[in-house]
């Protein structure tokens, strides 16, 4: 498979599947989607990824790191993976991350009042399509709550939180983006309540967006997998996950040092952490291309 993300997400889109974006912080993250990615190629077919990384999760890593660390997965393992600096807050530091190499940039000025959010996400993809076409880039509208935790209180979505159908049509025309992430029920993280998609927006949206546009769902941690499905169908094609990995990882580390208490051999403490992770991803890679 030598498509572009472009290509791939239209293929998703005619096919009503959705491409996994997922998140890490670091290395055994990573090497756990991978190895996830591979088993389902084995039992099942090759399977594009994209690893996703916000400003917090890149200054991590390193930016320049992120993107050797996704070159020689992709040579060693031989998948088409995805590299996108995720929820990229300034120009500043979506520019960054297009100057590092980055397949993909996500601006999200979704906070600033629609115009502004309009007028610096077009001025960025100019700026970065100008120098290299190939690049894709994700434009948000829309408010979600959250942020990627598991999270006590209950979170109540408002009305003046979700995307508008005819402003997400101007958005996506204007600005010139590949990819239209949106507020339709989604919020970053797990609350204490479940969360509820509107699915007719979706779809609304869907409809309205030019074909060429993939329709982003963020916050896909925590929602039920019969919403899921459903929101494929409504025209999702692209869902990023985050918590779900995190929390996996972290219950993973507490039970190898249970096990463990007396390991200092990272290498040692490690594996079943990232068989852990695995086990998620390949979960969630079956549930995105409707194979039970
Ligand atoms: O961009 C990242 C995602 O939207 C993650 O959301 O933590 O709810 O899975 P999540
Ligand atoms: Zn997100």
């Amino acid at each position: 498979m030598n498509n572009n993300l472009k290509e791939i997400l239209m293929i998703a889109a005619r096919e009503k599947w959705a491409l996994g974006h997922f998140n890490i912080s670091n290395l055994e993250q990573l090497r756990a989607i991978i190895l996830a990615a591979k088993s389902y190629e084995v039992e099942l077919r090759k399977i594009p990824i994209m690893i996703g990384v916000s400003e917090g999760e890149r200054n991590f890593i390193g930016l320049k790191q992120c993107v050797y660390l996704i070159k020689a997965f992709r040579e060693e393992f031989q998948i088409p993976i995805f590299l996108n600096a995720d929820h990229s807050k300034s120009a500043e530091t979506a520019k960054a991350a297009f100057e590092a190499g980055f397949d993909s940039v996500h601006i999200d000025l979704s906070e600033l009042p629609y115009e502004e959010n309009l007028k610096t996400t077009r001025e960025i993809i100019i700026y970065i399509k100008s120098r290299n076409p190939d690049v894709s880039v994700e434009g948000e509208l829309g408010y979600i709550r959250g942020r990627s935790e598991i999270q006590k209180e209950i979170i109540e979505i408002r009305p003046e939180d979700l995307t508008k159908p005819e402003q997400a049509g101007e958005f996506a025309e204007k600005t010139g983006i590949d990819r239209f992430a949106g507020a339709f029920g989604n919020i970053h993280g797990i609350a204490a309540n479940e969360p509820k998609l509107d699915i007719e927006r979706i779809a609304a949206i869907r409809k309205i967006l030019p074909e060429n546009i993939a329709l982003v769902l963020h916050g896909g941690s925590g929602i039920p997998d019969n919403q899921i499905r459903s929101a494929i169908n409504a025209g999702i094609n692209n869902i990023h996950i985050n918590t779900e990995i995190r929390a996996a990882y972290m219950n993973g580390l507490t039970e190898s040092l249970r096990n463990n208490p007396e390991e200092t051999t990272p290498y040692k403490i490690f594996p079943p952490v990232i068989e852990a992770v695995k086990q998620k991803i390949e979960e969630k890679l079956r549930l995105f291309t409707n194979v039970n």
